[in-house]
């Protein structure tokens, strides 16, 4: 999410003392020889361990990418590489019912909360494409995350009632937003003509919105910390917030990640006295009147009348797309923070991990590890894994050498019996506030402060994650992963499990591409040109959007400044990049309309049919952007299909 007035993701919440690793003192050396010499000197090190006898993929001697580069452009369209096809699909607002509420759009934003609840909601983000039959690439169920409604100061909202508009926030609007939020599960067909169209009245199609029954589940569900008054159980709650980056599992369900979900929660009451909780604070719910408004209708977002609504918010929830009667979980037991997107794997006995960010400047990366194995084609079996297991937060060490951008690590148990830590302190009386508090708990354990963690993906082959640091304007201590002051740039950090088993509680890291921009006069022979496979032709700021096919070619996306000068200067509007993690080369692929964001990937199992959305075209509400529809075209948040022209693989 770009939050145009009030980034709160940029603001550190993270008061606590954990040491920033070692503080490099005299990088000038190293930096040099990271920029001269590359990552390559990097990458010999970190390559040279297990993973050369590992994979076919990193002995390969070609390039795994066939298409030509995409120059930057500040056009109000979708530019992709030549030889392939970017077509607009289901933009917000599009209807998933051919009758009743919602069955037309309208063009004007002049639809009810009702027609919302059955439209495609906004801001596309996180999606994930399911096979109808596990296997087609013809018809599936497209899956998406709807992040928010562009607001303006005020909780006025720029498109979503029609520009420009700038209303009150009465029942109706407040409900369309909420109703605008959340998921979608559409059913998707190629017709005769071998064009993508949605299945109207499909029993699939469905929408989870802010107000849709959800359930907690887990160690922390029934907790007085969940409870509330329109919940004695602490077991249901009403909608999933701020829906960002996604995963999946293999047993075929949806993670959607609940991302600022503090940005929906305010008071009413004496809105210019803070009432928040030291917790509250932490996790950065608003202290007086919130962004979106949602409080002014419904005392549920007021956390001076119902201080525990949103603990309620902040977790990975588990949507099954296949059973359209299906309630979505919420798991607890993968911990509550600003989640970012969900990335599985699977240990050497089988057991699922999850890897996770905490985007907020200077919060952590996570990982959760099943306590039961998965097992292939037991839906049922699988059904509770994200129930019970155990979680853990990193700490990056900046290993034997400081300032060479690679290192040593080790995952920090977040447990209240195992870990004597928090087994001693009474702030955790259990297992449950634990989870709830994750980030305070990680705090106690000297979690490493990163840059911003967004995506994370798991390479398909080595089983090597890769994760964004999307920027950090905020940090002042530097340590060997993030190793800039003031980083408005970014960077890309891998790491490798211990053994090559995602059990492990060590690993090694590096850093895979360190963003910048080599072409602002002063940046050369500095760490703001970024390493060496960042040259003034693929030149990015803000990697978020993160995700290998299943070639292990690594696609990398934006969402950062699109201003296009000073130092962003040559970057142009936010893109999609791709990588070779082998040669560590990045071609810029796709390119975004005007003040949108790229975010979400997905492809059919041939992949010869790449999903990508576009999110909030034209978002500072000054006509910039009338994508998709052109002419006067309010903007929409969009998916495009992308195509290879030749019928080929993406990429290839
Ligand atoms: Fe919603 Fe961290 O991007
Ligand atoms: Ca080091
Ligand atoms: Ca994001």
């Amino acid at each position: 999410m770009t939050n145009i007035h009030t980034d709160s993701e940029d603001l550190p919440t993270n008061t606590s003392a954990n040491e920033h690793i070692q503080e490099i003192v005299s990088q000038a050396v190293n930096r040099r020889g990271f920029l001269k010499m590359g990552s390559g000197v990097a990458a010999a090190s970190f390559l040279a361990g297990p993973l050369a006898g590992c994979a076919n993929l990193h002995q390969r001697n070609t390039s795994l990418m066939g298409f030509k580069p995409v120059a930057a452009s500040s056009a109000d369209t979708v530019t992709v590489a030549e030889g392939y096809t970017a077509t607009p699909f289901v933009p917000w607002g599009t209807p998933l019912f051919s009758s009743g509420a919602g069955a037309h759009w309208r063009g004007d934003g002049s639809e009810s909360a009702a027609d919302q609840a059955r439209q495609v909601g906004d801001n596309h983000d996180g999606i994930h494409f399911f096979p109808i039959d596990g296997r087609s690439s013809s018809e599936g169920l497209l899956v998406m995350n709807h992040e928010y409604t562009t607001p303006l100061k005020g909780g006025l909202y720029l498109t979503l009632f029609g520009l420009p508009a700038a209303p009150a926030n009465t029942l109706d609007r407040v409900n369309k937003a909420i109703n605008a939020w959340g998921c979608s599960v559409i059913h998707i067909r190629k017709n005769a003509s071998g064009e993508w169209a949605v299945v109207l009245d499909s029993t699939y199609n469905r929408r989870f919105t802010s107000a849709s029954p959800m359930e907690l589940t887990g160690p922390a569900a029934g907790d007085t910390l969940l409870q509330t008054r329109a919940d004695v159980s602490g077991r249901k709650v009403l909608g999933t917030i701020n829906n960002c980056g996604n995963g999946f599992t293999p047993w075929g369900t949806y993670l959607t990640c609940e991302e600022n979900f503090n940005n929906n929660f305010g008071t009413t009451l004496e809105p210019k006295v803070d009432g928040r909780t030291s917790a509250q604070k932490r996790y950065g719910i608003t202290a007086g009147t919130s962004e979106y408004g949602w409080e002014t209708q419904h005392d549920r977002f007021d956390y001076k009348k119902e201080p525990n609504e949103s603990n309620r918010f902040g977790w990975v929830v588990e949507i099954d797309p296949f059973d359209p009667r299906s309630t979505p979980k919420k798991r607890t037991a993968l911990g509550r923070f600003k989640h970012e997107s969900a990335a599985w794997n699977l240990t050497k006995d089988k057991r699922i991990v999850v890897y996770m960010g905490d985007d907020q400047a200077n919060d952590y990366i996570y990982k959760f590890v099943s306590d039961r194995p998965y097992v292939q084609g037991d839906k049922s079996a699988n059904s509770e894994l994200l129930d019970s297991g155990k979680l853990y937060v990193a700490r990056f060490d900046s290993g034997e050498t400081t300032g060479d951008f690679m290192g040593t690590g080790e995952w920090l148990l977040l447990d209240k019996q195992a870990n004597p830590v928090l087994k001693a302190d009474a702030n955790f009386p259990n297992q449950a506030a634990v989870l709830v508090h994750a980030r305070l708990a990680a705090d106690k354990l000297g979690a490493t402060k990163m840059d911003r963690p967004e995506w994370v993906s798991v390479h398909p082959v080595t089983g090597e994650v890769y994760g964004t640091m999307t920027n950090n304007a905020a940090r002042t201590t530097t340590d060997d992963s993030n190793p800039r002051e003031k980083n408005i740039y970014g960077q890309i950090v891998r790491w490798r499990e211990a053994g090559g088993d995602a059990a492990a509680t060590r690993f090694q890291w590096d850093i895979f591409a360190l963003a910048g921009n080599p072409t602002v006069p002063g940046h050369q022979a500095t760490l703001k040109a970024g390493s060496a496979n960042v040259n003034a032709d693929n030149t990015f700021n803000s990697p978020d959007g993160l995700a290998f096919d299943r070639d292990g070619r690594l696609w990398i996306q934006t969402d950062g400044n699109y201003s296009n000068v000073g130092d962003y200067a040559n970057q142009g509007n936010n893109s999609m990049l791709c990588s070779d993690p082998k040669t560590r080369e990045i071609r810029r692929f796709l390119v975004g309309p005007k003040e949108c964001e790229v975010t979400g990937i997905t492809f059919t199992p041939d992949h010869r049919t790449m999903f990508v959305n576009i999110q909030h075209p034209g978002e500072t509400g000054k006509g910039a952007s009338h994508w998709p529809e052109g002419g006067k075209a309010l903007p929409r948040s969009a998916t495009v299909i992308v195509t290879k022209n030749d019928g080929g693989i993406i990429g290839s």
